[in-house]
C-alpha cells in the first residue's frame, strides 16, 4: 500500500502548487484591475475634444494638472470641460514678450523656436493672422483657444510683438541679463550692519 501512498503524494503536490499559482496570479489581476482608471488616459482628449494642455500643465499630457483639469475631474468627468469664467492667461501683464512667455513658450519655446508647438521666428506670420490663430486656437493639433483669455490691449500687444519675431524684425529674448556683481563685501572690522562674514 506505500508505493500507492506515494504516488498520491507525488501527484497532489504539484496540484496545489497549481492551484495556489492560479490563486496568486487571480489576487494580483484583482489588483491591477481596481487600480487602473476606467479610461485609457489621452482618451480623455478624444472624449472631450480638448488638447491634452487643457488639462495638464505639460502640453504633451501626463504630470500636474491644469485649474480646468482639475475643475472638470471635481465635476465628475463630463464629456465637456468646464470653463474657467473670468479666468485670464496673464493677468496683469501689459508687455507683448511677458504675455508670451506666460502663455505660449511653454509650447512654442522660450525663443520662439518652437517645442510642442511650431517655430514662429522668420515664419513671416502676420499680425492679423498670430491674432486669429491665437483666438480659435489649432484644437486638433493641441492649441487652445484663447478667447477670452486676454484683455483687448494684451492681445494687441502679444499679436505685435510675435509679428516682430515673426517677420526677424525683432529677436526673442536672450538666454539670459547681464546683472551687475555682489555686493556684499565682508569688512576686517565688523560692525552690526555688516559683519565679518563669520571668518570667510
Ligand atoms: C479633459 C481633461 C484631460 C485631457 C484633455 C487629457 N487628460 Fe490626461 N489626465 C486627466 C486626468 C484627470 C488624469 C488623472 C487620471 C484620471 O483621473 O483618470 C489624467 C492622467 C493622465 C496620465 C497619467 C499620468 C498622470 O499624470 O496621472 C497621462 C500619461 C495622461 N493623462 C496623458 C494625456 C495626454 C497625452 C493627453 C492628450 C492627448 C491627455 N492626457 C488629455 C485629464 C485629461
Ligand atoms: C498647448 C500648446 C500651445 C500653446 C499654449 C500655444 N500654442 Fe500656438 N500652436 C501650437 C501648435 C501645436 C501649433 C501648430 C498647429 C498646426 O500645425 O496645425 C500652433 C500654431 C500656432 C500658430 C500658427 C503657426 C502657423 O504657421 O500657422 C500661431 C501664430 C501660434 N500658434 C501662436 C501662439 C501664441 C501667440 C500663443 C500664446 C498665446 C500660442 N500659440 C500658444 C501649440 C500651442
Amino acid at each position: 500500500m506505500k508505493p500507492v501512498e506515494g504516488t498520491h503524494r507525488g501527484t497532489l503536490a504539484p496540484q496545489l502548487i497549481i492551484t495556489g499559482l492560479a490563486v496568486l496570479a487571480l489576487a494580483a489581476l484583482a489588483l491591477f484591475w481596481s487600480t487602473t482608471p476606467g479610461h485609457a488616459l489621452p482618451e480623455y482628449a478624444n472624449r472631450t475634444g480638448e488638447p491634452c494642455a487643457t488639462c495638464h500643465v505639460s502640453p504633451g499630457g501626463g504630470g500636474p494638472r491644469t485649474l480646468r483639469g482639475l475643475l472638470w475631474a471635481s465635476k465628475g468627468k463630463p464629456d465637456k470641460v468646464p470653463e474657467l469664467a473670468g479666468v485670464m492667461a496673464a493677468p496683469g501683464a501689459t508687455d507683448g514678450a511677458d504675455i508670451y512667455q506666460i502663455a505660449c513658450a511653454a509650447c512654442h519655446g522660450k525663443h520662439a523656436e518652437g517645442l510642442f508647438g511650431v517655430e514662429l521666428v522668420n515664419s513671416g506670420l502676420s499680425t492679423a493672422k498670430i491674432r486669429s490663430q491665437v483666438l480659435s486656437g489649432r484644437i486638433i493639433s493641441g492649441m487652445p483657444s484663447f478667447e477670452g483669455k486676454f484683455t483687448a490691449t494684451q492681445l494687441d500687444a502679444l499679436s505685435t510683438y510675435v509679428a516682430t519675431i515673426s517677420s526677424g524684425a525683432a529677436a526673442p529674448i536672450p538666454n539670459s541679463y547681464p546683472l551687475d556683481p555682489g555686493h556684499l563685501t565682508c569688512p576686517s572690522t565688523p560692525t552690526p550692519d555688516n559683519p565679518n562674514c563669520g571668518g570667510n
